[in-house]
């Protein structure tokens, strides 16, 4: 789905704050080590093709030198210096990101890591969702940063959106924090950096970044209610009494499970079984089907719904906007 070249995860196209700072600072270390690269390459190739064999050698081995005062000091003082600067380069980059004050108009989030997707929750605003993350854009003359809560309801996961900000490990029984602050609205593309078993590949993560209004909008749809259209009652049904509502929330009825996705707005997001394949009503029939046959492995089963029954909740399901 990244064939859009916008797309491509890249750390050196940033477009948020700490994702810039690491930019700053990738960029200082490459130039010192390549610079090292440079003059090394060039001392051996210099050595390699001045002092070759050549045919008239007499066979002795040139004069040795033993104990240099001033080669031993260059060797020890200019390795030093060089370490020196970029450990404290680096540092700095990390307080900075790390101590960075939080604005009264941050945006709360709490991200929290499953076997193999993302539950997104705005504990101020009452909202759940999945793998797909909105946050507002933030300018100079309103700063509006996202800072996240990062947990893990089983293994260790990593949170990298490399054009957004650092990764960070969603520990069990620890609560991490990182933040971002996007400076131009799109789609941004990320996913787990740590492996936490078959599906990490398919971890997928897609962030949205709004303008102030379009991320309002999104709040107040997220926030309202699903109405529950009497021509999709059957599947709804279906729905709550199948093994649906021991994994699934959604949000007016009996299902309040976590251990899956919160479904209750399940058709505002563009991908299922994040990111495994795009959200259609078509798409939806066969993942409830058979899920492993889009992401083996995938803790969701098989539901084997008889065809009637699976049509009439993907009715139902196809209503939750
Ligand atoms: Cu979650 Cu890798």
């Amino acid at each position: 789905m990244a064939a859009d070249p916008t797309l491509v995860p890249s750390i050196f196209k940033p477009e948020s704050t700490p994702a810039d700072a690491i930019h700053q600072l990738s960029l200082f270390t490459l130039a010192i080590t390549g610079g090292i690269f440079a003059v090394v390459f060039c001392l051996i190739a210099y050595a390699a093709i001045r002092f070759r064999r050549r045919a008239n050698d007499d066979g002795k081995e040139p004069p040795q030198v033993y104990g240099s005062g001033p080669v031993e000091m260059a060797w020890t003082v200019v390795p030093l210096v060089i370490v020196a600067v970029l450990a404290l380069a680096t540092a700095r980059v990390i307080q900075e990101v790390q101590n960075a004050p939080r604005p009264k108009s941050a945006l709360d989030v709490q991200v929290i890591g499953h076997q193999w997707w993302w539950e997104i929750r705005y504990p101020k605003l009452g909202i759940v969702t999945a793998n797909e993350l909105h946050v507002p854009v933030s300018n100079s003359r309103k700063r509006a940063p996202t800072f996240m809560e990062l947990l893990s309801a089983d293994v260790a996961h990593s949170f990298w959106v490399p054009r957004l900000a650092g990764k960070t490990d969603l520990i069990p029984n620890r609560v991490n924090h990182m933040w971002m602050e996007p400076t131009r609205t799109g789609l941004f593309l990320g996913q787990c950096a740590e492996y936490c078993g078959t599906e990490h590949a398919k971890m997928l993560l897609r962030v949205y970044v709004h303008t102030p209004d379009d991320f309002e909008r999104w709040v107040n749809e997220q926030k309202a209610i699903a109405t529950g259209d009497p021509k999709v009652a059957a599947g709804r049904l279906v729905f709550e009494r199948t093994a649906c509502i021991n994994c699934h929330t959604l949000n007016g009825t009996v299902g309040n499970g976590r251990f899956g996705p919160d479904l209750t707005h399940l058709m505002s997001r563009e991908t299922l079984g994040s990111g495994a394949l795009k959200n259609s009503p078509e798409n939806l029939r066969a993942w409830i089907n058979s899920p492993s046959e889009f992401k083996p492995g995938v803790l969701m089963p098989a539901m084997n719904l008889p065809a009637t029954e699976l049509d009439q909740l993907v009715a139902y399901l196809a209503t939750l906007k």
